[in-house]
Formats: structure tokens, sequence, C-alpha cells
């Protein structure tokens, strides 16, 4: 690879990592990038990927809306989701017939795992006609028994287009809660929480005001109500770095999965980045190493049953034609 790209990668990264985790990691880096080319790959990324795979491998990065898009877009022959089950999942509905990896299939989430199509049977039996929305952090099974997906930039959007008084939105009810706030629809909610997001506390914003007067807080809406309230603005991971691209803080604390600050900081040389720090397990387990692996071999491809496969795309492509 040129040594041009080499010193690009580093720059962004060289704050991140130390010389040793450079050393293993650049022979990674270039066989990864020698393998997409062989197999026609591209590499998709979430926000709260490590800064290797995020600067160093993925050609296209963003949050769980713009991943959807740009998967739909893809002309390569092979994708591979850097980020947890139910991307890859979304990404595979948008793409039946490009193969579709997941470097680790153990990369789940504690929203996808805290409903089932099971329980939205049930909740349709218990509010017969009202619309379903489920938060794309869900099962391909979950999506195919749902009217229509969203994720957390455009959750708001798609409530209001079921033209309906009453919704059924499952299974986050924090971004339930973020829901209610912004729009007059009432919402039916369900008991699923982010364990990553559920750990910040109003007493870690308040600390953090009280240290640094003049700081920005900036949550995610998985965050807890109380936590959102104490924020100054409250978006998709991708919204908090467009807000923070609007906004230039001279401070920022983003309250969200702590790895993103590592990802944008050097995008943004003028803002300190200051804040209590939660990690994604899941996220965590895609590794440099897994992503060669699954690339050399074509492994972890992801496979959706035919019976669910029609109705899940049904509902994520009703999304994005909702969606602004
Ligand atoms: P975004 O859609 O905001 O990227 O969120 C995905 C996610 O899993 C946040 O925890
Ligand atoms: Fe799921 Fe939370 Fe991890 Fe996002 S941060 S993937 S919602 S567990």
């Amino acid at each position: 690879m040129a040594l041009s790209k080499k010193s690009e990668i580093f720059e962004r990264v060289r704050q991140l990592v130390t010389e040793p985790e450079w050393a293993l990691a650049w022979p990674l880096i270039e066989e990864i990038h020698e393998l997409k080319t062989q197999q026609n790959a591209v590499i998709l990324a979430h926000n709260y990927q490590h800064p290797l795979i995020f600067h160093g491998v993925s050609d296209l990065r963003g949050d769980s809306l713009s991943l959807a898009r740009q998967a739909a877009v893809s002309d390569a022959e092979v994708i591979v989701l850097c980020g947890v089950h139910f991307m890859a999942e979304t990404a595979k509905l948008l793409n039946p017939e490009r193969t579709v990896l997941l470097p680790d299939h153990d990369a789940g989430c504690s929203l996808a795992d805290a409903i089932t199509a099971d329980d939205i049977a049930m909740l349709r039996r218990q509010y017969p006609d009202v619309p379903v929305v489920t938060y794309v952090n869900t099962s391909a099974a979950v999506k195919a028994a749902s009217d229509v997906c969203c994720t957390s930039s455009n959750a708001v959007a798609v409530v209001e287009a079921m033209g309906s008084d009453q919704v059924i939105f499952v299974p986050d009810r924090h971004l339930a809660k973020f829901v209610t706030q912004n729009t007059d629809v009432e919402i039916l909610t369900w008991d699923g929480g982010c364990i990553v997001h559920e750990e910040f506390r109003t007493a870690d914003i308040d600390a953090l005001r009280a240290d640094y007067p003049d700081i920005d807080v900036i949550a995610h809406p998985e965050c807890t109500g109380d936590v959102q309230d104490s924020a100054d603005a409250v978006g998709s991971t991708s919204q908090l770095i467009d807000w923070i691209a609007e906004n230039r803080p001279e401070k920022v604390a983003m309250i969200t999965e702590c790895t993103m600050s590592d990802n944008v900081a050097s995008r943004f040389p003028e803002t300190r980045f200051i804040q209590p720090c939660s990690l994604c397990p899941y996220m965590r387990l895609i590794t440099l190493e897994g992503v060669r692996d699954s690339l050399r071999e074509l492994s972890g491809a992801i496979e959706i049953d035919d019976d669910i496969i029609g109705d899940a795309r049904r509902a994520v492509t009703r999304m994005l034609e909702f969606s602004p």
C-alpha cells in the first residue's frame, strides 16, 4: 500500500493506540486492504468501532441509518459489516443476493435480546389495529412481525408517518420516551434498554458541569430519560457528530459509547472531548484479526430464513421511504 495511505491512517490513530499496538496492527491493515480488492468487498463500520477498524480498514462509516442506506446502494460482491448482528442482518435484507459477512456472530445487542416475534404477536392481540414501529436494533424475525422499522435518527418521523393516534414502539423504553417528548402520538412501549447507555447517570453530567462550567453535553436517546433531560442536545450517533460540526463547541461530552469520541476527535482538533466512558462489549468483539479471517475465508456470512426475509425487508425498506 502507498506510503501516503499508511501515514494518513497513522495520523488519525496516533493519539489512540500505542506504538506496539500500531506495529501489530499495520500488517493486518495491509492484508485486509489486499483482501478487499481480491474479494471485491466493501467494509462498513459503525461509529462505535475500534479506531484501527474505523480509520484503518473501513470504506464507509456512520450510524445505523446511514449504514443501511450505504448497504442498499452498494455494488460490491461482498459487504463486511463491522458492527453488531442486527446491522449485518439489515445489510443482508437490503442485499439478499450479496454476501454479507459479520466477523463475529456473538456481536449481539441487549436491545435485540429484549424482544421476540412472539412478544410482538402478543402486543398485536392486546392492541389490535395499533401499528408496530420497531427499533432497527432487533432480529430479522422481530422486524418481520412489525409494520415498519426506525433508527434513533428517524424514530419521530417514522412514528408520525403511521398516521395513527397510538403507536406501539419497541423495544427501547428510553428511545420511546424521546419520541413521546417530540410527538403528540401516544406511544405504547416495551421494557428493553441498552446496557451501555443505561450506565450513564445524571450525577455524571452534574459532575462534568461542575468541573467544566462551559461544557456542552450531548446524549444518545438510548440514555435514560433523566440523562436526556440533562443534556443540551439528544440525537443518533451521526446526529451528535453533526451537532459538533455545526456548533464547534470548545468542550463537549458525548454521552454515548465512548469509542465514538476517539473516532471523531481527529475531525475536530479545536474541540476538547471530555466524558464518562461506557464501552459496548458486543462492538468490541469485532477485531482486525476477525475481519481478516472473515474476508479470507468468506466466513461469518449472514443467512436469513426464507419465511421471514420478505416481511423483514418490507419493514426496513418502508423505513427508508419514510426517512427524511
Ligand atoms: P445509532 O443508530 O445512533 O448509530 O445507534 C446504534 C446503536 O446501537 C446505539 O447504541
Ligand atoms: Fe446494542 Fe447498546 Fe451496544 Fe448499541 S451500544 S449495539 S444498543 S448494546
